[in-house]
């Protein structure tokens, strides 16, 4: 049960959603359950109930709903529409702002994550994949989210962002308990913890912008903290918490769900172990077929219409991609997994328009490797036992996800 003073605490952060969200009816509603279930829920057959209620429908909040891909797509790229000015953390930079603001920022670090700067990190990825898969037991069952998906990213997102190896284990302590918050806040000690943690990493990165300063790198914080008033000082600490808080979060959940799709479809998993050069194909398939972020939503900015629906400036729409990737009018026989799908990366995982992912390309070398070395070194690889799931519906993937690697 929640204390009246932790109430009152999610209340002013929800504002009056809040209030709404404790009423038996809206548990009822899909899209309220979206919001409001724990992350073991399974959102797909939800989905469907959206769907048949039409392209797009009202939710219990007011606000319009859609897991249509067509409508999905356009929103997303829509000049009318942006991202909403009640963004519940202010900190999470580039996600909150719209343009000019947003397209300062962007620009100047775009050219750090496109795929030909990105490509020059795969003999690291690769290195510290190595280094995890040595110390996974043979025989007895292990956990691969703590042991390889975890791990990977928040080393290589450490090294992106110069962290000092001395402070990497406090930094990535300190990245997975900020992360949480996108599960929701739990409780008033949940949120206290998360305000210590805001504070500490502030002061990290002020190191490390310390140093940058004396003497740049080419790297992107450098490029940061010279970018000659391009960036303002209180902009600094927020884009690298974000930038931060992306590269934990999200990749871990795609290499779990893609090993989870396949393992539960065995002849995709011998299909893989014969071909591992599949393993690009799988990840993008993975994306679309259970997707790491869930959902997103848009405000329109000006009365405008999509696909023949009309919307009112101030409108909300909740944008549900992973529906959309589900959408039959696009992909056929949506709820299966399907390695030779031809048109796996139609799928909207990494949003769209001027928000789309920063990190689509090292997310898809990051995965696509990791899954190529898990099916190459453990081609008998199993399930073994019950998976627990992370809390929230947002970010879709594991907290524990035991498997088994005997040899082959
Ligand atoms: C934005 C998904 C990995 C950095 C987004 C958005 C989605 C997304 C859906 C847009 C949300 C919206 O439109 O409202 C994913 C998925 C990932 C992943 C599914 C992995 C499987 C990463 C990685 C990084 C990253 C590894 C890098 C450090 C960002 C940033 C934004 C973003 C900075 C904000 C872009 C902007 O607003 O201009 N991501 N992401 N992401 N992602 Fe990723």
């Amino acid at each position: 049960p929640i204390k009246k003073q932790e109430l009152q605490f999610i209340k002013e952060l929800y504002g009056t959603k809040a209030r709404l969200l404790w009423s038996g009816y809206l548990r009822r509603d899909p899209v309220a359950r979206l919001q409001l279930e724990p992350g073991r829920l399974d959102p797909y057959p939800l989905y469907e109930q959206i769907r048949s209620r039409g392209r797009v429908s009202r939710t219990p909040f007011g606000h319009f709903v859609t897991v249509d891909h067509e409508i999905c797509n356009e929103v997303l790229r829509s000049r009318d529409f942006g991202v909403g000015e009640d963004a519940r953390d202010k900190s999470l930079s580039l996600l909150d702002l719209n343009p000019p603001d947003h397209t300062r920022l962007r620009r100047l670090v775009a050219p750090d994550f496109s795929v030909r700067t990105i490509g020059r990190y795969t003999p690291r990825i690769e290195a510290v994949l190595q280094n995890l898969i040595k110390d996974v037991p043979r025989d007895d069952p292990f956990d691969l989210v703590s042991v390889v998906a975890a791990p990977l990213p928040i080393a290589v997102i450490a090294d992106l962002l110069g962290i000092p190896d001395a402070d990497a284990d406090e930094f990535a302590r300190h990245g997975t308990e900020f992360g949480s918050a996108l599960g929701g806040i739990q409780s008033l000690a949940h949120a206290q913890r998360l305000a210590a943690t805001r504070k500490r990493l502030a002061e990290i990165f002020a190191g490390i912008f310390e140093l940058r300063r004396k003497e740049p790198t080419d790297d992107v914080v450098s490029r940061i903290v010279n970018s000659d008033g391009t960036v303002r000082p209180e902009e600094m600490v927020p884009l690298c918490t974000l930038l931060l808080i992306a590269g934990f979060e999200t990749t871990v959940n795609l290499i779990g769900n893609t090993v989870l799709a396949l393992l539960s479809n065995p002849d995709q998993w011998r299909m893989l172990v014969e071909q591992p050069e599949l393993a690009e194909r799988a990840i993008e398939e993975g994306l679309r077929y259970d997707s790491p972020v869930q959902r997103t939503g848009r405000l329109a900015t000006a009365d405008t219409e999509v696909a023949g629906v009309p919307f009112k400036q101030g409108d909300w729409i909740m944008t549900a991609i992973g529906g959309a990737n589900r959408d039959p009018a696009v992909f056929t026989d949506p709820a299966r997994y399907d390695l030779h799908r031809d048109n796996a990366e139609d799928h909207l995982s990494f949003s769209g328009g001027v928000h789309y992912c920063l990190g689509a390309a090292l997310a898809r070398l990051e995965a696509g490797i990791a899954l190529r070395t898990i099916v190459t070194e453990f081609p008998e690889l199993a399930l073994a036992g019950p998976r627990e799931r992370r809390p929230g519906s947002l970010i879709r993937g594991m907290q524990h996800f035991p498997v088994r690697a005997p040899r082959s």
